[in-house]
């Protein structure tokens, strides 16, 4: 399969990457903010998790339009949190991830993860960022953190999932200090195949395989069960900033793959977006 060029009537649409760092989501898509904020002192004393705000409120950004048959709308804007558009039409990543998978990857599981985040997070401060709930998850109340854990987790996950990929041959090659960290703390590119295939197939059921960026700024492979992230600060075994991953979930990939799930772990290391994951790692390597 060749470079992919976007069809000629196709509008690359602007992805909102907001989950991907500390700031709140950087949006404002009519949710009742002042409500909110009215709420904000009662949720934080209650919680005792957040004691510092995450960034700016939200901006006056609009949403962006719906990727070309991106398969299911973004759902209603009942809370602080959209369905972003895919980064690419969905069946962009063929013949290696198919249309209908993404269609039902992103328009019906990510987008049940975002409006269930909405839910949990009703009452809850704009200005509180989704990674900062996300870092102190284990401070929260048991009767709130699980659905926060569950939902947050699969926004900012999937997020950077889709952000991550790029079609065949578009997604460029790594920066030179990504090769030089690869090499120096993984062993080399084919290493760090091995080791993060590894760990995508030794997951036990459901969760994904990262590529981290870990407190001390070195590299390493990690994985986590569910919708965990690794920035999630009491909960998962290595805590680190994801700058790459594999969901291993079954509805990633059973309608192509069915069990072969080795199969789909080789696709998607097709499809990695050097580009994307060289500027995450810039980021994390600079704290
Ligand atoms: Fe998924």
């Amino acid at each position: 399969m060749g470079g992919y060029a976007e069809p000629m009537n196709y509008t690359r649409p602007a992805m909102d990457t907001s989950t991907l760092h500390d700031g709140p989501p950087d949006r404002s898509n009519g949710f009742d903010r002042r409500r909110f904020l009215l709420s904000t002192a009662a949720l934080v004393a209650a919680s005792g998790a957040i004691s510092q705000a995450g960034g700016q409120a939200p901006g006056g950004q609009a949403p962006a339009a719906p990727a070309t048959g991106s398969g299911g709308a973004a759902p209603a804007a009942d809370g602080p949190f959209t369905l972003d558009p895919l980064p690419y039409p969905p069946e962009a990543l063929e013949p290696f991830i198919d249309a209908e998978t993404m269609k039902i990857h992103h328009g019906k599981h990510h987008a049940a993860y975002v409006k269930n985040l909405n839910a949990a997070m009703k009452d809850m401060s704009p200005l509180v960022s989704l990674r900062m709930v996300l870092k102190r998850i284990d401070q929260f109340p048991a009767d709130r953190r699980t659905a926060l854990r569950n939902n947050g987790g699969g926004h900012v996950n999937h997020t950077l999932f889709w952000n991550v990929l790029a079609p065949k041959g578009s997604g460029g090659e790594p920066s030179k200090e990504l090769v030089t960290a690869i090499e120096s703390d993984l062993g080399g590119m084919t290493k760090f195949q091995e080791a993060i295939s590894a760990k995508a197939m030794g997951q036990f059921g459901s969760g994904w395989a990262w590529l981290i960026v870990t407190p001390e700024r070195k590299l390493a492979i990690t994985s986590t069960p569910n919708q965990d992230s690794p920035i999630m600060q009491g909960v998962v075994e290595q805590v680190g900033t994801p700058i790459f991953g594999i969901d291993v979930w079954e509805h990633a990939y059973y309608l192509k793959y069915q069990n072969k799930r080795a199969d789909y772990v080789k696709a998607v290391l097709e499809l990695i977006n050097w580009k994307t994951v060289s500027g995450l790692y810039a980021g994390a390597a600079a704290g």
